[in-house]
């Protein structure tokens, strides 16, 4: 490692992140997309990724001429089983050396556990837990012999509070995520393979109308909500100062802090209560 790099873990410059590439998942829409427009306005080049050719096609243009970076599209499913060894073998075929990753890809499964069908679960599974555990698994190795790496794990608020009726995977999936992020940041730090997960509340994206509880969410007022943009810069600052966990907003961290006071009956009662207002049954 050259002694730029170590200072790297303290504070990036442009220079040394300038020509370096990062995939990002789910970079049609929302939180995904933002990333990528920071991402390329830092000097990366940039991977995107997700289903939607056409959006991915249009953004890359779009960053290309914005930043003079270089910009993939690659789309396909995550839900697949063998989508990220497509993903991985695209990559490899384009010759590509992915420094930076964002997990980011998502949805959410409305409704209570025994009323789902297990094929939608199983679907969420893939893409929110085993993807980006897999992808991982592929890009490490390479950044650490390297001797640079950054990677964002976009979790969530839900992840870091009790578990709601309805969505019942989906605080699961993020706790793991958060969890999964600090290991991979203690065994790879020295490495400078640098780990955060993104802890965002309530964000303006496609999410929740996807989800079908756009109108529900809606009642929640203002101090609720950030922009995908405040997400994704948060979470790339997060990851350049080498942050484990990286809550975003005020509001979200005053339940987080809220919620670790709170005897856990007591916390599980308030989600409970607030979130009959947002989760469908
Ligand atoms: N919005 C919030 O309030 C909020 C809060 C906390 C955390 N998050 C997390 O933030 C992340 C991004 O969500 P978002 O809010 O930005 O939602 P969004 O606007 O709906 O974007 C979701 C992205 O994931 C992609 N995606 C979904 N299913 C996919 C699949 N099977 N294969 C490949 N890509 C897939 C979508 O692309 P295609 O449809 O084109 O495939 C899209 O680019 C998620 O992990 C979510 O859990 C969101």
């Amino acid at each position: 490692m050259t002694p730029k790099m170590a200072q790297d873990v303290t504070g990036m410059t442009t220079e040394t992140v300038s020509g370096r590439t990062a995939l990002i998942t789910g970079a049609s829409a929302g939180i995904g997309k933002a990333f990528a427009e920071v991402f390329a306005a830092k000097g990366w080049n940039v991977v995107l990724t997700a289903r939607r050719a056409e959006r991915l096609e249009a953004l890359a243009s779009e960053l290309v001429a914005k930043h003079g970076i270089a910009a993939t599209p690659i789309a396909l499913d995550l839900a697949a089983p063998d989508g990220v060894q497509r993903l991985v073998a695209e990559i490899g075929s384009r010759g590509l050396t992915i420094d930076g990753l964002v997990n980011n890809a998502g949805f959410g499964v409305a409704g209570y556990y025994a009323r789902t069908s297990w094929k939608a679960q199983k679907d969420f599974l893939q893409v929110m837990v085993a993807a980006p555990c897999e992808l991982t698994h592929a890009l490490l190795p390479g950044m650490i012999e390297r001797g640079f790496g950054r990677i964002v794990n976009v979790a969530s608020v839900a992840g870091l509070i009790p578990g709601t009726p309805g969505h019942t995977l989906y605080a699961a999936s993020k706790a793991f995520m958060i969890k999964f992020s600090e290991s991979l940041l203690l065994e790879n730090r020295g490495a400078n393979v640098l780990t955060t997960a993104l802890c965002p509340g309530f964000t303006h994206t496609e999410f929740h109308d996807v989800a079908g509880v756009g109108k529900r969410v809606s009642k929640f007022g203002k101090a609720w909500w950030n922009t995908a943009a405040e997400v994704a810069e948060a979470g790339y600052d997060g990851v350049m100062r080498g942050r484990s966990i990286v809550v975003v907003g005020r509001r979200s961290k005053q339940v987080v802090a809220l919620m670790k006071l709170l005897p856990e009956p007591l916390a599980l009662r308030m989600v409970a209560g607030r979130s009959r207002s947002f989760r469908a049954e």
